[in-house]
């Protein structure tokens, strides 16, 4: 019996769980019921996420003292997991007395081997709200281009990549205030000392292929030390013996992880040691999305390794869930929280998709709503459940039970072998695979019925035997694809095993046939998907999109005060002229922008780079009229040439509005 520790990343307590969440925990979940089906000695932890800045402003905002606001968060988000069947043996949270303990453990150790370096830096301070600004909260003029109200990191309108400090008229996004350069003590992990270790370490499969290859180029290029603190005002772990200082929110975070495992341990008895401890010979695997690989690949093994604990044999990353083939988008009403869809939904709907196109690859996952409908209907319903409710009425007739032995055990036996198979894909969490593998089953039951056609027997006389022998068969090749299935739904599958009047599904039960044995009633497993629910579920986040717009402050529109008066030639020398947006696309990697391709009459096109793209979806834009600086020298941009600037309107961001000419202007014209 293998002994396994299994964890999801621990959600941020500031907001709603999306089924973006729900697909890392879905999968987890599956893998783990899997290994519970197997005998595997199989545990699964997880926590809120309840430290960091985000959560302590959020819980400003919302008047509550930030324990408040995380126990509030946290309850919906265990009721959220909880109904879509997610099984925890533990959810804890990073607040927590063993997480505490722990952090300092670890800290401790970390210090005492020579591996924190306490250094000063400066950073951009908000003296109004007397903090300490991280990039995120600062906003200024892009040193390179002049670009307004470009974030303190990175300049969305022309790639540049900078500090916070040398933006041109910085602002602090929280009062307004313009920050000032303050220095400070900062505690620093000296990751540059783990590389060997961490090219070794990424290399032991580990890691995805493609993941660890990209890693690799990090690490070819050299680390950085990481900074772990934090200065007050923090909501987080204060820094033993550094008052004043805390621990960065992703310092903690991991060793969530610990903490609430330890957690079980108190309450159960399990022995901590024996999964974390240097010699552990048990498997721990954290599932992770792809965006907080380095957290989980790179500092979290060092910090182990120098704490002295055991390193996970593996972290498995996913790609981002994208619905109806775009970023989730509230405009849209396709950021679908979990409880939007529980309140109009079966979960098992959504488990049942999100397992048949699960891969164990990084790639993006789209959740196409007219594909889900039709998937789960087709399968599920059309064929899976179809066998059961065929054969059930015809046993039930005969007495309920089924057939002593059967007159040809060759499909069944086919079927119960395809289980290691099966199996084999679950472990891989090639869970697509796996669902592939069992509708073809699915299929081949059917057609078995279907060709022998025990409805058209059983009005015959003196064949009465033969139609129990065939549906007594049937029943046993459902009850091998409850077995199959059960990891992906466990609630409908345990209906199943109640009609089937069996102990469990476990893996290995499949192997003993169901002679003579006598079922429970038939009760319907699972109807099919109406379209009218998922329809609702969309119109309910447009409803909650528009009602949270507009119990959102408006903030006091920003004019600008009117630039300097120039003369009529100077304004003579910008041409400006209507263009015709024939394409707008994404462009991979870019954040805001869109790629436009313009026509601007006589056959020309340009192309430019807008960033529009929190505004407007490309769709919307396609075929539209606008106004475009048609002489602006061409500018090469990360992403490529951008030929032109189209006009907008507003503040930037969502709110920004393209000029459109009155009917009747044609592509090309002037505008004066
Ligand atoms: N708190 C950190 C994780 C700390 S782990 C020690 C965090 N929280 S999160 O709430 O933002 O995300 C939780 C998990 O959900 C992450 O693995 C993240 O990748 C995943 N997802 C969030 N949005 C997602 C999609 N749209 N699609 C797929 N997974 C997504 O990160
Ligand atoms: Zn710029």
């Amino acid at each position: 019996m293998r002994k396994i520790l299994v964890t999801s990343a621990l959600p941020y307590a500031n907001g709603p769980i999306h089924l973006g969440h729900m697909l890392e925990y879905i999968q987890t979940d599956i893998w783990v019921r899997f290994q519970k089906a197997m005998g595997n000695q199989c545990t699964y932890v997880c926590a809120d996420d309840a430290h960091g800045t985000a959560i302590m402003l959020r819980a400003e905002k919302e008047g509550l003292t930030p324990e408040a606001q995380i126990a509030k968060v946290q309850a919906e988000h265990e009721a959220d997991f909880a109904e879509f069947l997610v099984n925890f043996d533990n959810f804890g949270s990073t607040h927590s007395e063993e997480n505490r303990e722990l952090s300092a453990l670890i800290y401790n150790r970390l210090k005492a081997n020579g591996h924190i370096n306490v250094r000063g830096i400066k950073q951009l301070f908000d003296p109004e709200k007397q903090m300490f600004l991280a990039d995120r909260y600062v906003k200024g003029n892009c040193p390179k281009c002049n670009a307004e109200d470009q974030y303190g990191d990175n300049c969305e309108s022309c790639g540049a990549t900078y500090n916070a400090s040398e933006l041109k008229n910085p602002r602090s996004v929280l009062s307004g205030a313009a920050p000032v350069e303050k220095e400070s003590d900062h505690y620093f992990f000296k990751l540059p000392e783990f590389q060997q270790f961490l090219k070794d370490w990424t290399r032991s499969g580990t890691l995805q292929t493609e993941v660890a290859n990209k890693l690799a180029e990090w690490l070819e290029n050299g680390l950085q030390e990481w900074d772990i603190s934090r200065d007050a005002p923090y909501f987080g772990f204060e820094i033993p013996d550094a008052p004043g200082k805390y621990f960065y929110v992703w310092l903690d975070a991991p060793i969530g992880y610990m903490a609430s495992f330890k957690q079980l341990c108190n309450r159960t008895g399990m022995d901590f040691d024996e999964y974390w401890g240097k010699n552990s010979t048990a498997e721990v695997y954290h599932f992770i999305g792809k965006d907080i690989i380095n957290f989980h690949a790179l500092f979290w093994p060092s910090m182990l390794s120098s704490a002295q604990f055991r390193t996970p044999s593996a972290v498995w990353a996913h790609g981002y869930v994208t619905v109806n083939g775009a970023k989730m988008s509230k405009s849209r009403g396709t950021f679908i929280k979990a409880r939007t869809y529980l309140n109009n939904l079966t979960p098992e709907y959504l488990r049942y998709y999100y397992a048949a196109k699960l891969t164990d690859k990084v790639d993006d996952f789209d959740l196409n709503l007219e594909d889900f409908v039709s998937r789960v209907n087709a399968d599920l319903v059309g064929k899976v459940i179809n066998i059961a409710s065929r054969c059930a009425g015809f046993v039930k007739k005969s007495g309920g039970k089924l057939a002593a032995e059967l007159s040809n055990q060759a499909l069944l036996e086919q079927f119960i072998a395809k289980g290691d198979e099966i199996a084999g894909l679950y472990e891989k969490r090639e869970f697509g695979k796996a669902i592939r593998e069992i509708i073809a089953l699915a299929d081949a039951a059917n057609e078995y019925i279907h060709a022998k056609e025990p409805w058209a027997l059983a009005k015959q006389e003196g064949k009465a035997a033969e139609v129990l022998d065939i549906c007594s068969l049937g029943i046993n090749l459902f009850r091998q694809l409850m077995v199959y299935l059960a990891p992906v739904l466990p609630d409908m599958t345990e209906k199943a095993r109640q009609f089937l009047n069996i102990d469990d599904l476990s893996w290995a039960s499949r192997s003993q046939v169901l002679l003579g044995h006598a079922l429970n009633d038939f009760v319907p497993l699972m109807g099919r998907i109406e379209k009218e629910k998922v329809d609702a579920i969309v119109a309910q986040e447009l409803a909650d999109a528009a009602k949270e717009a507009a119990a959102a402050p408006a903030p006091a529109a920003k004019i600008e005060p009117i630039a300097a008066e120039i003369e009529f030639d100077d304004f003579a020398k910008v041409d400006l002229r209507i263009a015709k947006i024939v394409k707008a696309e994404h462009v991979e990697g870019a954040g805001k922008l869109l790629r436009l391709t313009l026509d601007i009459g006589e056959g020309k096109t340009r192309n430019v780079f807008s960033g529009i793209k929190a505004a407007y979806s490309p769709e919307e834009l396609t075929g539209k009229l606008t106004v475009m600086v048609a002489n602006l020298k061409p500018r090469k941009m990360k992403f490529g040439m951008s030929e032109g600037m189209v006009l907008a309107a507003g503040p930037g961001g969502d709110e920004l509005w393209i000029l459109e000419p009155h009917e009747g202007a044609k592509p090309g014209m002037r505008v004066m």
